[in-house]
């Protein structure tokens, strides 16, 4: 199995309603260790340009899992990408982004035209031109799992990430099999709140006859909707979050992501992904930081929780 991860390993700086600062590196990190954890026996392609000023720490947290491939990583002559985040009181954040490294181009996409999935990241939304990602879909043949996240965010010349609605929103989501979207993101796209069975069913409708089979939509701690295309019709589900102590809830759409890919290529089935995704996120809100991910799968096995048990 060929997994390939294509995103944007950020440079995080958070900072807490409680005045503390904490300083790490996330965006893809997040989705690829958790698929090199979740899934040993698959192979890892990260697909991503690195800034020179972070390229020896993150790739020696990129390549600390012996199935993450080194072909698709480029180390690039910028700045990286660094997200300063500002969470609030009520836990909303502000994001500014300074530097960014080039998007991907086709010659750095070709060699993993073969692989058996792709999951795509938007942390910075500046990834892949829409073009590049149609000749990626018309050239692969792989199942295409996306996470809508940046897309929805404009850019201030001063760094500032708003939130927007892309007038192209449908071209993007036309090329992937599975899209996931967090409620905020749901909500911008269907001018409405995607919140229950019932919206998710409506806005299902909409996104389903677009391309893809399959619509999630993240709840944050409310866990996750369903909606899914079958042969007998359109078909919806809620599923809970995990019990957890949250410690930090950074990366959680990330490993929804890989987890939700992972036990779909598995089993075929959206349902059991949609609780393995919740259980791998949940955990992650358990963790400080992106190093604890490597020890996710493990987590999940000695826990009885594997999603491989029928
Ligand atoms: N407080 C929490 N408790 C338990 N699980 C959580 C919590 N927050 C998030 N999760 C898990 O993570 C998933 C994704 O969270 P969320 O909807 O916040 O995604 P997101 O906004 O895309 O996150 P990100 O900040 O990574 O972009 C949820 O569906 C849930 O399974
Ligand atoms: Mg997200």
């Amino acid at each position: 199995m060929k997994v390939v991860a294509l995103g944007t390993i950020n440079r995080d700086t958070i900072r807490t309603p409680d005045g503390k600062v904490t300083e790490s590196y996330g965006g893809l990190l997040y989705t690829l260790l958790a698929l090199a954890s979740l899934w040993p026996e698959a192979s890892v392609y990260p697909m991503c340009n690195v800034g020179e000023d972070v390229w020896e720490a993150v790739a020696s947290l990129l390549f600390s899992l012996p199935s993450v491939r080194r072909e698709g990583v480029r180390k690039v002559p910028c700045k990286n990408n660094h997200v300063s985040i500002t969470y609030d009181e009520e836990g909303r954040k502000e994001e500014v982004l300074e530097g960014g490294v080039p998007p991907l181009g086709w010659e750095q996409l070709e060699p993993s035209l073969d692989a058996d999935a792709f999951c795509i990241n938007f942390i910075s939304g500046f990834e892949l031109s829409l073009d590049t990602l149609r000749r990626l879909r018309r050239c692969a043949s792989g199942t295409f799992f996306m996470d809508f996240h940046s897309l929805s965010l404009g850019l201030a010349p001063d760094g500032r990430r708003f939130p927007r609605r892309p007038e192209d929103w449908r071209d993007w989501v036309a090329l992937t099999d599975v899209i996931q979207m967090n409620e905020l993101e749901a909500e911008l796209l269907f001018g409405k709140p995607v919140a229950d069975e019932e919206e998710v069913a409506r806005f299902g409708e909409e996104v389903l006859s677009l391309g893809p089979r399959i619509l999630c939509v993240t709840l944050g701690e409310e866990g996750s909707l369903l909606a899914e295309r079958t042969s007998e019709g359109l078909r919806t589900g809620r599923f809970e979050a995990a019990p957890v102590e949250v410690a930090d809830a950074t990366g959680c759409g990330d490993v929804f992501l890989a987890g939700f890919a992972v036990e779909y290529l598995r089993s075929g089935d959206a349902r059991r992904a949609s609780k393995f995704a919740n259980l791998a996120a949940g955990l992650n809100a358990t963790f400080r930081g992106v190093e604890e991910v490597v020890n996710l799968g493990k987590l999940i096995s000695s826990n009885g929780l594997s999603g491989a048990k029928r």
